[in-house]
């Protein structure tokens, strides 16, 4: 399929087929396409968690607020986190960086607050987001990102270290009477001259 007909038939799925579940070989994939994420200077500051344990995944969906349904029937949930503890990070970034990424971390990123520089990391991880859903639905699995969640929670029953929680994918099969597919509602965006100019 196309990518531009996969950008229209992804869809953020609101019920899950609770029988169906991602082959392992699928998931293997989608590990290895989530590691070849693109991030500014090649920092990689995330860690994603791949819950199928059914316990684990029923207490993270019990600290998701109204998206728990979603989780408890999904074939897995991808829990995305930043790190977050900038000691370890620019060990990181000494230890693995080109020299050209090192020089542009000393220069532009170590000298500012940290607030700024975990929110700068977040946007990196932010980016796999797009990412992985555009994989998803381009191996026809469907998904659900969800900011709904209680990440302090998360972290406590997933042991998380050194990183925060930022968001979670439940992924897995729609339930073929899933009300939002576009099919039925369509896609719900805003109208090309408002979000695009192009400068000829
Ligand atoms: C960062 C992010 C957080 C989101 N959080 C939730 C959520 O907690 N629960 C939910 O049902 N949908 C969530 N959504 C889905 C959006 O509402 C959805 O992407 C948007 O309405 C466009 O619809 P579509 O994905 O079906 O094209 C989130 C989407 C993004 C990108």
């Amino acid at each position: 399929m196309d990518f531009r007909s996969i950008a229209e038939k992804r869809y953020t799925t609101k019920k899950f087929d609770a029988s169906k579940k991602i082959s392992k070989d699928q998931i293997e994939d989608l590990k290895h396409i989530l590691k070849l994420s693109p991030s500014s200077i090649n920092s990689q500051p995330w860690l994603f968690t791949f819950v199928s344990h059914n316990e684990t995944k029923n207490a993270l969906a019990d600290a998701s607020f109204f998206n728990a349904p979603k989780i408890k029937d999904a074939s897995h949930l991808v829990v995305f986190s930043v790190q977050d503890n900038l000691e370890q990070f620019e060990r990181h970034v000494e230890d693995n960086l080109a020299e050209g990424s090192v020089n542009f971390y000393k220069q532009f990123v170590k000298e500012q607050p940290a607030e700024k520089t975990i929110n700068w990391l977040s946007q990196q991880v932010y980016i796999t987001l797009g990412f992985f859903l555009a994989a998803c639905a381009a191996m026809e699995i469907d998904s659900t990102p969800m900011e709904g969640i209680e990440p302090e929670k998360y972290k406590d029953i997933l042991k998380i270290k050194d990183h925060k929680v930022l968001f979670s994918v439940a992924i897995g099969y729609r339930d073929t009477e899933d009300g939002n597919q576009p099919e039925l509602v369509g896609k719900s965006r805003l109208s090309t001259d408002k979000v695009i100019q192009s400068i000829e």
